[in-house]
């Protein structure tokens, strides 16, 4: 199959990409649009590492084309923040020490997001079964549970 446009609407901008039909989300993002905060750790939908926001729902980006997410808002780890100012799952995020070599985090913060977003009050249960399908191989767990219990409750404001 021949290449073809593919415009994405990445972080609110719009980017017309000369891709091909098969490229992944994960791809067009690092490689084409050069957003490197999406990580690629298995390539098999495991690990998470590529959770990116597709209209505000947690999606791994490696098991969608890109040609499927046009005409959807894609949010990445880069787009979290508002005018230089963290959100409050990433100040959350600092402040609780929830990541350790970060290879993770991006796509946890992502998958926290957007639990927050359609369950801004979940339980410990909800939140652990959250973030299930992102794997810290630095397993702490723990501290991400912690700091997005702290943003439910109100600890962490908008900028
Ligand atoms: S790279 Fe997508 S789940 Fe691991
Ligand atoms: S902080 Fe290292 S993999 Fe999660």
């Amino acid at each position: 199959m021949a290449k073809q446009i593919v415009t994405l609407n990445v972080n609110g901008q719009d980017y017309e990409l000369f891709i091909h039909p098969k490229t992944l989300l994960v791809e067009a993002i690092r490689d084409y649009i050069r957003l490197t905060g999406t990580k690629r750790g298995c390539d098999t939908v495991s690990c998470g590492a590529c959770t990116v926001l597709v209209d505000d729902a947690a999606v791994k980006s490696c098991s969608v084309l890109a040609v499927q997410a046009q005409g959807t808002k894609i949010i990445t780890s880069e787009g979290l923040e508002d005018e230089g100012k963290l959100a409050p799952i990433q100040k959350a995020f600092l402040d609780e020490g929830a990541y350790q070599c970060g290879f993770c985090t991006s796509g946890m913060l992502m998958s926290c997001s957007g639990l927050l977003r359609e369950n801004p009050n979940p339980t410990d249960r909800q939140i652990r079964e959250g973030i299930e399908g992102n794997i810290c191989r630095c397993t702490g767990y723990n501290s991400i549970v912690r700091a997005v219990e702290l943003v439910a409750k109100g600890t962490y404001k908008e900028a």
